[in-house]
């Protein structure tokens, strides 16, 4: 780090400006979070942000590959950087993230994307300033990809998207391998943090303004297995919720498998954490689920939201759903329609299935493709009207909203979110930005409430 530093100081002393660098995350909260770090290593190297990547030094993508799409979109960008480049021979551009832990991916990229200077993976991002300095001095393409975790590197710098608000990883990788899903091959086995170190970040964090923490991990549910420490999930979050001036708590994502009432009970017990659980549906089709992988059934899901719903009043259930999965027929899809209403979504996301070269689900035959729209649109029709009604009952009420960010429409709007994690615009200037505040809803649409501060 400290050499690149020097580098770019020199650079900075004779041309008068720092180099700047633009990164783009693609995927998950993991992601983003993991482009926090990579900024904070830009940033303790002299580099400076810079909002367009037509001017910046650096480039760099931290990429997804958990549907077709967002592998489409890595590359329709990279065409377009190779014509900046094209003009600009010092311009580096780093690619990074889910992406680069595929061989086809790194095949292609060194074949038909040869300008691209740096790849590195999930498991290295630490390496960013080595890897960036034995590029500046070679000029040659590094490519340094790593199959599986050497080890947890902690408090790397970290630059943060919001000062009030930030992600923890609580643990890495996965071990459910859901049939559909890339992220086992890309993110490696399930590590948990210790809970002393993930203690110690949160005090930091709250020391240096944080109000709402996201804990993070693909299954938070199980964390602690493998750890010497004796502890679950349900025992971080008691410990988690101690931490003075720390005001929400939220977490993503629970495997439905791995929920236990001990998690219901803490939630229901400690203030501070949140009256929101993130709980992947994918399917409401027992069979489905099973060929999925899943490991629940539709009556273990509903069992669960029957306890949640009883202990946590008022709790709001929000899940992912795949539409088109191998062998999932019009019926299958009616009773995934079935659990949505049982269950009553206060919001999902909704995805078309997207086979994932190397999952057990890619070997299977793909469904049609206008009867996937058909059934991707009803599940939208059933979602929108339940998340309409939701949000019709927070009318005429008052809650407590952090005000995170102004509105994209409108300056003198604030946009923030309840403790059950909705969204509700008010009008408001930016110092309100950070502050928790006394919201009252006056309306709402399907996917937002309207409110003002009082
Ligand atoms: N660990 C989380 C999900 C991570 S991926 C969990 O188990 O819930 C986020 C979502 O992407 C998944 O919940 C799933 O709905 C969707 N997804 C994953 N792989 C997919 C694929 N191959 N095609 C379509 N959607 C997929
Ligand atoms: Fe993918 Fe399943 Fe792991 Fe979630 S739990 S990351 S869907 S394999
Ligand atoms: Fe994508 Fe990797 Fe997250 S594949 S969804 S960025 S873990």
């Amino acid at each position: 780090m400290e050499k690149v530093l020097s580098v770019n100081n020199r650079e900075f002393e004779s041309i008068g400006r720092k180099r700047t660098y633009h990164a783009v995350t693609y995927g998950c909260q993991m992601n983003a979070h993991d482009s926090e770090k990579i900024v904070g290593m830009l940033n303790s190297m002299g580099y400076e942000l810079t909002e367009s990547e037509d001017n910046a030094d650096v480039v760099i993508y931290n990429t997804c590959c958990i549907r077709e799409n967002a592998e489409n979109r890595m590359y329709g960008n990279l065409g377009y950087l190779k014509n900046i480049k094209a003009g600009r021979k010092d311009m580096k551009i780093i690619l990074c993230g889910c992406m680069m832990q595929q061989d086809s991916v790194i095949e292609k990229i060194k074949k038909s994307y040869n300008f691209v200077d740096i790849i590195f993976g999930t498991y290295n991002l630490y390496r960013l300033p080595q890897l960036l300095y034995t590029n500046m001095e070679t000029g040659a393409q590094v490519v340094d990809v790593w199959k599986e975790q050497k080890e947890i590197i902690e408090d790397l710098p970290s630059i943060r998207k919001y000062q009030f608000k930030a992600g923890v990883n609580i643990m890495y990788g996965c071990n459910n391998f859901c049939s559909y899903c890339i992220v086992p091959y890309v993110r490696g086995r399930e590590r948990s943090r210790s809970s002393e170190n993930i203690v110690h970040e949160i005090e930091t964090l709250v020391s240096d303004g944080v109000k709402e923490i996201m804990l993070l991990g693909q299954n938070v549910n199980s964390y602690g297995r493998g750890l010497e420490e004796n502890i679950t999930f349900a025992g971080l979050l008691r410990k988690v919720s101690k931490i003075k001036g720390l005001e929400r708590i939220r977490f993503m994502t629970s495997h439905p498998k791995d929920l236990s009432d001990e998690l219901i009970e803490a939630m229901a017990e400690c203030d501070n954490i949140c009256k929101y659980i993130h709980l992947p549906l994918q399917s409401g089709s027992n069979k489905v689920l099973k060929a999925m992988n899943r490991k629940y059934t539709k009556e273990d899901y509903l069992l669960i939201v029957e306890k949640l719903r009883k202990r946590i009043p008022g709790i709001a259930i929000t899940t992912d759903l795949i539409v088109g999965f191998p062998t999932e027929t019009d019926e299958d899809n009616e009773e995934t329609i079935e659990v949505i209403k049982k269950v009553g979504y206060s919001s999902a996301y909704t995805f078309i299935y997207s086979p994932r070269s190397g999952t057990a689900a890619a070997k299977l035959p793909m469904e049609d493709e206008e009867i996937i729209k058909t059934r991707f649109n009803k599940i939208l029709e059933t979602l929108n009207p339940i998340s309409y009604e939701i949000n019709k009952k927070h009318v005429g009420k008052v809650y407590k909203v952090l005000a995170e960010e102004v509105s994209k429409n409108d300056s003198g709007v604030i946009s923030g979110r309840l403790d059950d994690n909705s969204l509700v615009h008010f009008k408001g200037g930016e110092e309100l930005i950070g502050n928790i505040v006394d919201v009252k809803i006056n309306d709402c649409k399907t996917f937002y409430l309207l409110g003002e501060k009082i």
